[in-house]
């Protein structure tokens, strides 16, 4: 079995073909997408057909799994229940309740998990069904965001940190009169260091990134809106379109994704597995 990598050509993301998932990996061809993934860090595998089962065995190839920060309260009928895998899904039961997480429109650029004390590295999503439009989920490089900040703010932010939050429902910034009692939150480095790559990487989105430390709130939006400005530029994003069958791995380290909306009366159902990451590292020579 010989895999081939074909770069998206936007600025990240690669389309791995030559393989399918089911079977056990060998460990020439893990390397090879352990580099193709440090390399694009998006990396789409179309036309699988994974059970449950097997996405888990293929993820652990990459890390030890993770498992869900909380407990879903219903499930799709059929589905067996484990604690690594989250369903993302916008249909409801017979009792009107949603079967998956995140269920309807568009969600803001994020960071898997940032907000937790060790964030997991790895996202793997399988499209099961998919809307008929929109729905698509959208990546951007944060390598190269951060190589593309101005030098001022590099060296204002560095060593510096910004308090991540996750308030449950939570598909927009965040509303810091609530205050942060009760809530999943965090302070986290903004920029930090690939515990693989080594490379320098903007660690802050739109969606969880709530205030950076030590700054009032007038100046750290303003900080943060040029930050996203410049992560969320269309040419530092890549779109992915989905089809059922696709499975994406990302690296939560180096990229921030977000969701398109989608027809709310259409049939959005994915299945998500994560693997274990760290703590997050400072970057040393971020300026
Ligand atoms: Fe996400």
């Amino acid at each position: 079995m010989d895999i081939s990598i074909e770069p998206t050509g936007a600025a990240l993301g690669a389309y791995v073909h030559g393989i399918d998932l089911n079977d056990p990996i060998d460990p020439k061809i893990k390397n090879q997408i352990l580099d193709a993934w440090h390399e694009h860090i998006v990396l789409i595998y179309p036309d699988q057909n994974l059970t449950q089962k097997a996405q888990l065995s293929f993820a652990s190839n990459f890390g030890r799994l993770g498992t869900r920060s909380r407990t879903a309260k219903a499930r799709p009928e059929g589905v067996e229940f484990n604690p690594s895998i989250m369903m993302v899904s916008n249909l409801k039961n017979e009792k009107g309740e949603y079967i998956g997480s995140l269920p309807d429109g568009e969600m803001y650029f994020h960071h898997d998990m940032c907000y937790m004390p060790e964030p997991h590295k790895g996202t793997y999503l399988y499209a099961i069904e998919v809307p008929s439009i929109g729905g698509n989920t959208q990546f951007t490089n944060m390598y190269q965001a951060f190589d593309r900040l101005p030098d001022s703010l590099k060296l204002l932010l560095k060593e510096k940190t910004a308090v991540q939050v996750y308030d449950y429902g939570l598909t927009s910034t965040p509303d810091l009169k609530k205050g942060f009692e009760g809530i999943h939150h965090r302070s986290q480095p903004i920029f930090i260091e690939h515990p693989d790559t080594k490379r320098t990487a903007l660690y802050v989105n739109r969606l969880m990134t709530a205030i950076i430390d030590g700054f009032d709130r007038e100046e750290s939006d303003e900080i943060l809106n040029k930050l996203h400005q410049i992560s969320e530029a269309p040419d530092n994003i890549f779109e992915h379109t989905w089809s059922v069958g696709d499975l994406i791995m990302w690296d939560n380290f180096a990229s921030c994704h977000a969701r398109t909306d989608f027809p709310s009366e259409e049939r959005r159902v994915m299945r998500r597995c994560t693997t274990a990451g760290g703590k997050m590292i400072a970057a040393k020579n971020s300026a």
